[in-house]
C-alpha cells in the first residue's frame, strides 16, 4: 500500500510487519476491542472486553500503549497509566453513549438525587467517571451491583438499555439516564423475526446494548466476551448475532464448524458495524504508531478524579 513519508515520497509500506517493527521498537502493547477490523485483531497482544482491556491496561508492564478501540477505551487506558504515552490510531473514534452523557447534564440529574449512588457504565467521557461513584462494564455490572448495600439507592447512567436490562434481572430500582448507542439501537426486530423463521436452528444472543424488544427474544444476553464463550459451549450450530459484527471474527476462529449471521439493522446494509470502532483501520494504526501520534492527552486532576470510580470498579470485579 501506498503512503506518504515524513519527506513526502510515496512509498510502499508493508503496515503488518512495520506494525510489529515499531511495537518492538517503542515497547508497546497493542490493546485491541472486538469491534476492530479483523486485520488490526491479528495485530493485537491482547483482544477483549471494555473490562478486559482496562485491566490488562492496568497491569501492562509496556512503555507505550497503542489503543485500538475508541476514546473511552483510550482515556480509560491512560487514567490507569497516567505517566505513560496511550496512542489511539483516530481520536475521533467516540460513542455515541459517551456523547449522549455531557458531564454538566449528568450532574444536574445527580444533584436532584444526593442520596444516590451513581454507577456509570465505562462508555463514558473522563469527566462523568469523575463524577461518578463506581464505574461498571456490561461484563461486571451484575457483579457491581450486587455489592451495593440493599437500602442505598442506585442511579444508572449513560445506557438505559442496559439499565432497564439490568433492573429486570435484579429486581434493584434504579433511577436511570435515558441514553443509548445508536448501533445497538437500531437491531431490527421484524428482520430478527423472518432470519430466525428462514434459519430455525438458529440461537439469537444478543448485548444488552440492544432494545427489550431484542433482548427478549434472546435466548443469551452478554458482554461481548461473555457472547464470544457462550458460542464455545453452547452445542447450538448456527447463531444470529446481535453486536457489532467485529466480533464474529473472533467467533469463526474459535468455533470453525459453527455459523454466524449478523443480526441486521433496519436499513438496507446486512450488518451493523460501529462506524467509530471502524474508523481505525491497519494504515492509521502504523501511522500512530510512527508518528506517536495521536496521543490521549489529559488534564492531571481530572486522572486523578476520574481514577477513583474506575479503581473501585476494578476491585469491586475480583
Ligand atoms: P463490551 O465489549 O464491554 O461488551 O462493550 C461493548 C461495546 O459496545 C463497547 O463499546
Ligand atoms: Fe459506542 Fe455503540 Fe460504538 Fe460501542 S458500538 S463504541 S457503545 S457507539
Amino acid at each position: 500500500m501506498l503512503v506518504e513519508t515524513k519527506s513526502n515520497q510515496k512509498t510502499d509500506i508493508d503496515y503488518r510487519s512495520e506494525v510489529l517493527r515499531l511495537k518492538d521498537e517503542m515497547n508497546a502493547v497493542i490493546l485491541a476491542h472486538y469491534y476492530q477490523e479483523s486485520e488490526i485483531q491479528d495485530l493485537a497482544d491482547f483482544i477483549g472486553d471494555s473490562l478486559q482491556l482496562s485491566q490488562q491496561a492496568e497491569k501492562t508492564d509496556a512503555d507505550v500503549i497503542v489503543f485500538a478501540g475508541v476514546h473511552f477505551m483510550a482515556e480509560t487506558a491512560k487514567i490507569l497509566n497516567p505517566h505513560k504515552p496511550v496512542l489511539l490510531p483516530d481520536l475521533n473514534a467516540g460513542c455515541s453513549l459517551a456523547e449522549g452523557c455531557p458531564a454538566p447534564l449528568l450532574q444536574q440529574f445527580k444533584d436532584k438525587y444526593p442520596d444516590h449512588i451513581l454507577i456509570s457504565y465505562i462508555n463514558c467521557s473522563a469527566e462523568v467517571k469523575a463524577i461518578s461513584d463506581i464505574i461498571c462494564t456490561s461484563s461486571n455490572v451484575e457483579k457491581i451491583i450486587s455489592q451495593i448495600p440493599e437500602d442505598k439507592p442506585i442511579m444508572f447512567a449513560p445506557d438505559k438499555n442496559l439499565g432497564q436490562y439490568i433492573m429486570k434481572k435484579t429486581g434493584r430500582e434504579m433511577k436511570l439516564w435515558m441514553g443509548s448507542c445508536f448501533v445497538h439501537e437500531t437491531f431490527s426486530g421484524r428482520k430478527i423475526t423472518h432470519l430466525k423463521l428462514e434459519h430455525p436452528d438458529a440461537k439469537l444472543i444478543a448485548h444488552p446494548e440492544c432494545e427489550e424488544v431484542i433482548l427478549k427474544e434472546a435466548e443469551f444476553i452478554g458482554s461481548t466476551s461473555s457472547l464470544l464463550n457462550h458460542v464455545k459451549t453452547d452445542p447450538a450450530k448456527k447463531f444470529i448475532v446481535a453486536t457489532e459484527p467485529g466480533i464474529i471474527y473472533q467467533m469463526q476462529k474459535a468455533a470453525p464448524d459453527k455459523t454466524f449471521i449478523p443480526a441486521p439493522p433496519e436499513a438496507s446494509c446486512a450488518c451493523n458495524e460501529c462506524p467509530y470502532m471502524k474508523l481505525n483501520t491497519l494504515e492509521k494504526l502504523y501511522l500512530c504508531m510512527r508518528d506517536r501520534k495521536p496521543e490521549i492527552i489529559m488534564d492531571e486532576d481530572l486522572i486523578v478524579r476520574a481514577y477513583k470510580p474506575i479503581k473501585r470498579m476494578l476491585e469491586m470485579s475480583k
